[in-house]
C-alpha cells in the first residue's frame, strides 16, 4: 500500500539520527509533546527561525517558546529566579512555559523572542522530545505545529494537514493534554498569560501570591493571545444550550442529545478528556463540512479555564 503520509516519520535510533541532522542543518520538523506537536527549529540559528515563521505564516512580534531539557541548560540564556525554581520543581518537566528575562549575552536569536528582553522557555515531558533535547547542543524554538490563525495538531496526521510536505513529522501519538502549555509571566507582576493544564490555584499554592489572569486587552505581553486564533475557520457560538441539527454541537457531560451533529467532549462531564478531544473535534466538525459550531458551557475550573479561554477567543 502507498504511504499516504510520506512525511510522518517514526522515532526510532535510525531516524533520531536524521532528526539532529536535520535541526544541526538549521532544518525545521515537526515533534510530539504532551500539549500539542510543535514545529521546532535550533533556537539559536536565525535561519532556522526565520523558516519557522514563514512556514507557520506567523506575524514577527509574536515571539517563540524556547524549549530546554532542564533549567541547567536554559540558566546560560535566561535569568532564572527563586519563584521559578520555586515552580519548577513542582511542575516541570510538563505543559508550563515561565516568561522570564533573557541574558545580555544569550545566544537566542532575537528574531525568537520579537526582540524584546523576555523569552517564554518551556521544559516539555513528552519522552521523544525529551530524548532528542537531551542528545542536542541547543535549545529548540518550537510553536504549536499549525498554520498562525488555525487549530493546534494534537498528532502527526494534523502536522501533515498543516504543511503537506514542507516538513517532516515524528510520529508520537495522540498528544496527552491536548492543549497549548500554561505560561506564566514571571518578570515585573506575575500573572497567566495563557491558561492551560496547570491552574492559576496550583501556582498560587506554591508562590502563596493571588494569580490572575489578565483581560485579553492588557496581554499585550503575549502578542499572539491578543489577536484571534485557536480557530477551526467557521463561526463558533458559546454557552449554548441547543443548537439547530445543520450546524455541529460540541457537548459536555451525558445530558445532551446523541445525534450525527453532536459531537460530546467528555460523556463522563471529565474536563481532562475534554480538553483532549476540542482541536480534535474543531478538525473532524470542519473537514466534515460544517458551516458553523455551538458550544455547550463548559465548567470554568480546573482545565475547563483554559478550554473556556480557547473557545472565547476561536469564537472572538
Ligand atoms: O504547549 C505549548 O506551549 C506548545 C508546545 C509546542 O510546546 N507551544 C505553543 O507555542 O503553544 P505557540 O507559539 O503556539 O504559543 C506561544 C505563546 C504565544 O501566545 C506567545 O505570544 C507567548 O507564548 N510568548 C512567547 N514568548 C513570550 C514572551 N517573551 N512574552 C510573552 N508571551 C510570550
Ligand atoms: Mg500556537
Amino acid at each position: 500500500m502507498r504511504n499516504i503520509y510520506p512525511n510522518i516519520i517514526k522515532f526510532n535510533s535510525n531516524n533520531l539520527i536524521k532528526i539532529i541532522k536535520i535541526l544541526k542543518k538549521d532544518g525545521i520538523i515537526g515533534l510530539p509533546t504532551e500539549t500539542v506537536y510543535g514545529l521546532g527549529g535550533n533556537a539559536y540559528s536565525s535561519s532556522a527561525i526565520k523558516k519557522i515563521y514563514k512556514v507557520k505564516k506567523r506575524i514577527k512580534n509574536n515571539p517563540l517558546i524556547i524549549h530546554y531539557y532542564s533549567f541547567n541548560d536554559a540558566k546560560k540564556d535566561v535569568i532564572l529566579d527563586r519563584n521559578f525554581y520555586k515552580i519548577y520543581k513542582k511542575f516541570s518537566p510538563g505543559p508550563i512555559t515561565y516568561i522570564v528575562k533573557k541574558k545580555r549575552n544569550s545566544k537566542i536569536n532575537s528574531l525568537a523572542c520579537s526582540n524584546l528582553k523576555t523569552v517564554g522557555i518551556r521544559f516539555p515531558k513528552n519522552i521523544i522530545i525529551r530524548k532528542l533535547l537531551k542528545k542536542i547542543n541547543f535549545p529548540l524554538a518550537m510553536p504549536s505545529a499549525n498554520k498562525s490563525s488555525s487549530v493546534s495538531s494534537v498528532k502527526a496526521e494534523d502536522v501533515f494537514e498543516e504543511f503537506q510536505n514542507k516538513v517532516k513529522v515524528v510520529d508520537g501519538g495522540i498528544s496527552k493534554i491536548g492543549i497549548e502549555s500554561t505560561v506564566l509571566n514571571l518578570v515585573g507582576s506575575i500573572c497567566i498569560l495563557r491558561p492551560g493544564k496547570i491552574t492559576p490555584k496550583q501556582i498560587e499554592s506554591i508562590l502563596k501570591i493571588k494569580i490572575k489572569i489578565p483581560s485579553r486587552q492588557n496581554t499585550i505581553r503575549s502578542p499572539g493571545s491578543l489577536k484571534k486564533h485557536y480557530s477551526p475557520g467557521i463561526p463558533i457560538y458559546i454557552n449554548k444550550k441547543r443548537c439547530p441539527k445543520k450546524h455541529a454541537f460540541l457537548t459536555f457531560g451525558k445530558k445532551y442529545p446523541v445525534t450525527r451533529n453532536c459531537f460530546n467532549l467528555s460523556k463522563k462531564s471529565n474536563l481532562n478528556e475534554a480538553a483532549k478531544n476540542l482541536y480534535k473535534f474543531f478538525r473532524s466538525i470542519k473537514n466534515k463540512g460544517y458551516k458553523k459550531i455551538y458550544v455547550a458551557k463548559i465548567p470554568n475550573e480546573g482545565i475547563g479555564i483554559a478550554l473556556n479561554d480557547r473557545l472565547k477567543r476561536a469564537s472572538s
